[in-house]
């Protein structure tokens, strides 16, 4: 046993995250009462701050950053407050938890002394009903750090440091490249940059050019075509000239990559293509934009409420070579993408309210509903076709488990290596896997089929 501890963090630059009101306070600590509640974060973020028509800008950027960040450092947090004494299952109330757990953030994190914070939580209020009193939070915030204390492992240290239930930062840290467990939990455990895709015929270099001259600093990435990342925070991107013109989408540079992965341009000019869970069409855009106006992407989804999501930005985009069919039918198109329901272990920098929601039984239920829609898929795919089989899960059972098992029921089908379509540093074996702490962005998976000619 390799006992090992880590240092607390140090607070982010100010301009990082803002200078927040009482009233913006309040409501990041509301959002994070009803992630507690077990409602999920995105949309609870999205509704408060619909609602919040009082609160400016500034005021909003804290209410997503901070309420992020709450689900982010839940762990480390409930540890901190421990130490200092406020043992997180002695707080009756959610109320208190997350209160403490605001004030704590605003200390560790942000670097506030009680008299810059108690303006932000001081009774009466912020959020009712309350039992802990001003003095306790000053306590929380003023009280000497104590180091913490060793845990059982580097892993096991890592996993309180960056907030990873134990569960998952053991299955993590036994797949993770070796020795490399520590750095994918950070990575899964930071704020993502904003990713884009320069969409056709803009590429990445232009596309920096075009936002450089709107004073948005941003770089292209290195083996991934189309692909660029913003470097300074804030939303102001959003408003960039290419943004509005529609020649930027924001995208994951694993998403890039899994659509890169159905084929080149050159290969899917004018071709069809399918899109079997499009969800909010992320991939489907992208798809449209190889296969061209004398292309088609045909996209389904079992949901009704994402796809009807997907219709509408495929509208807005005006890309006609896009449909939905019902039902889908795969018999005319040359590759079938199959972008998995998922743990989402890779995406968890994004969605960082998921980590405490999954659970060991629900991976294995996805593997089944993996392989099940896999499996049908497949059997309704014209000879020749290529099948890509994508996931962001980090974890094996969600992918090469699940392609290998495929494999060897349908030996009609057989891997095209993914250095054929993708950089090598993005593959692993014949698969492609991008690794969080390896390169922007989250983790992916995903493998490409194809269907013998001759069916087997
Ligand atoms: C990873 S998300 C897709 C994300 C989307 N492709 C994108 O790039 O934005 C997985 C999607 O699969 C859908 N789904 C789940 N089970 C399905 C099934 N049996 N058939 C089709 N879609 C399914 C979910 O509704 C969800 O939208």
């Amino acid at each position: 046993v390799v006992s090992a501890t880590f240092d607390w963090p140090e607070p982010y630059p100010a301009d990082r995250v803002g200078r927040p009101s009482r009233k913006a306070a309040t409501t990041a600590i509301e959002v994070h009462l009803e992630v507690l509640k077990g409602e999920p974060l995105r949309r609870t973020l999205s509704e408060h701050l619909k609602g919040a028509g009082n609160l400016g800008g500034q005021e909003r950027r804290f209410v997503a950053f901070a309420s992020r960040e709450l689900s982010r450092h839940m762990r480390l947090l409930d540890h901190a407050s421990r130490l200092l004494g406020q043992a997180p299952g002695k707080l009756v109330l959610r109320e208190d938890q997350a209160l403490v757990r605001y004030a704590l953030w605003r200390r560790l994190f942000c670097g506030l002394a009680w008299k810059q914070l108690a303006p932000e939580v001081r009774l009466p209020g912020p959020v009712r009903p309350r039992s802990l009193k001003d003095d306790q939070l000053e306590r929380l915030v003023s009280a000497p750090l104590p180091p913490p204390p060793a845990e059982d492992s580097p892993e096991a240290a890592a996993a309180v440091r960056h907030s990873l239930p134990g569960w998952l930062a053991t299955r993590l840290a036994a797949e993770a490249p070796p020795g490399e467990a520590a750095e994918v939990f950070a990575a899964l455990n930071r704020e993502p940059a904003i990713q884009l895709r320069a969409r056709p015929p803009l590429d990445a270099a232009a596309a920096a050019a075009a936002l450089a001259e709107e004073s948005v600093a941003s770089h292209a990435v290195e083996g991934v075509p189309g692909a660029l990342v913003v470097d300074a925070l804030g939303m102001r991107v959003f408003e960039s000239r290419p943004m509005r013109a529609r020649q930027l989408q924001v995208q994951d540079v694993g998403s890039q990559l899994i659509v890169a992965l159905c084929g080149t341009p050159e290969e899917l000019s004018g071709r069809t293509a399918a899109d079997v869970c499009a969800g909010a069409a992320g991939k489907t855009i992208g798809l449209a934009d190889r296969v061209g106006p004398r292309g088609k992407v045909l996209a389904g989804d079992l949901s009704k409420r994402r796809l009807a999501e997907g219709r509408e930005r495929v509208r807005e985009l005006g890309l006609r070579q896009v449909s939905f069919p019902v039902p889908l039918t795969l018999a005319s198109a040359g590759v079938v993408l199959v972008d998995a329901p998922c743990s989402g272990t890779g995406s968890l920098a994004r969605e960082p309210d998921a980590k405490w929601t999954l659970r060991p039984e629900r991976v294995a239920e996805l593997g089944a509903t993996q392989r099940k829609l896999l499996a049908e898929t497949a059997a309704s795919l014209a000879p020749g076709a290529v099948l890509v089989y994508a996931t962001c899960s980090l974890l094996k059972e969600e992918n090469e488990a699940v392609v290998e098992d495929f494999l060897s029921r349908h030996p009609g089908f057989r891997v095209e290596p993914a250095g054929g379509w993708v950089d090598a540093r993005f593959c692993a074996g014949p698969y492609l896997r991008v690794w969080p702490h390896r390169s922007e962005g989250g983790g992916f998976f995903a493998a490409r089929l194809r269907r013998a000619d001759v069916p087997a």
